[in-house]
């Protein structure tokens, strides 16, 4: 699947938002100095960088699978004390116990994630963090409508064959349970964000940078024309354009989890 850092980058400023609360968390009663920092799934790394800000000195590094996401990272955002690679974050190690690892809407794009979360957390030092942000909006109209076209008779025959990544979650209880039972404190919630999006079909330009990417990194242009034609019909009457943008409901699921032992 290939992304489109710029695409992405179009609502950089509400997507980067779960990540500050999520961070926000981290060390919040001012426990922990870090001196090495991951952030596995780094995309254009802007998020990334801007660790440096609040952890000076800290060795940051993001890591991501998409050579065109560490393009864009490298050119914008590497500096003193900030790199980035290529790398698939299933295989992914460190050579030495990490202070802060953190994952920022991307888990749900790694099929299993959930028992990948042992061998992530073996990654962190004893009293270090592991925190984690990923969607919970799967039942809302830009994935089920997407789902509906995709599977509609005009697609099925096209895509249907296809082995379409799918994100997909658990229950926020169930990152509870996980990250206790391996040996961690663990401060979860969700949020809903209003994200308010300027523009027209702001939701579908939205959907282009995350959830359609799949869609149309299978597909030719004029398919791709004729299926977003058909996809951003639906998103028009699911989120309608109002006098001050298009409100967008968005559900995060943020899970904070301190490594005890
Ligand atoms: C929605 S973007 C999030 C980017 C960034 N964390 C942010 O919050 O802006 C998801 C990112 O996960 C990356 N990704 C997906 N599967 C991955 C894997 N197995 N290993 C490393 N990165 C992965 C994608 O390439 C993409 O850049």
């Amino acid at each position: 699947m290939k992304w489109d850092p710029a695409q992405y980058l179009r609502f950089a400023d509400a997507r980067g938002r779960p990540f500050q609360d999520l961070m926000a968390r981290v060390g919040s009663a001012g426990e922990i100095t870090p001196s090495y920092v991951v952030d596995l799934g780094c995309g254009p790394g802007n998020l990334t960088a801007g660790l440096a800000d609040r952890w000076p000195g800290a060795d940051i590094e993001g890591v991501d699978s998409s050579a065109e996401m560490i393009e864009r990272a490298q050119q914008d955002n590497a500096r003193d004390g900030v790199r980035f690679s290529v790398g698939d974050l299933r295989a992914w190690a460190p050579t030495r116990p990490v202070d802060v690892l953190a994952s920022n809407a991307t888990l749900q794009w790694v099929p299993g994630h959930l028992e990948l979360l042992e061998r992530l957390v073996g990654f962190v030092a004893p009293g270090g963090w592991f925190a984690f942000q990923v969607p919970g909006n799967f039942g809302e109209p830009t994935h089920t409508e997407l789902a509906a076209v995709r599977t509609s008779p005009r697609w099925q025959p096209v895509l249907g064959g296809l082995d379409l990544p799918q994100p997909a979650v658990k229950e926020p209880v169930t990152y509870v349970r996980r990250m206790t039972e391996l040996g961690c404190a663990v401060d979860a919630w969700e949020t809903t964000y209003l994200q308010v999006l300027p523009g027209p079909d702001a939701v579908l330009e939205w959907m282009k940078g995350t959830g359609l990417r799949p869609v149309l990194s299978a597909l030719d242009e004029d398919q791709q024309a004729e299926f977003v034609a058909e996809y951003a019909e639906r998103l028009r009457a699911a989120y309608p354009q109002e006098s001050f943008g298009t409100v967008l409901p968005y559900r995060r699921i943020f899970v904070v989890a301190r490594r005890e032992t």
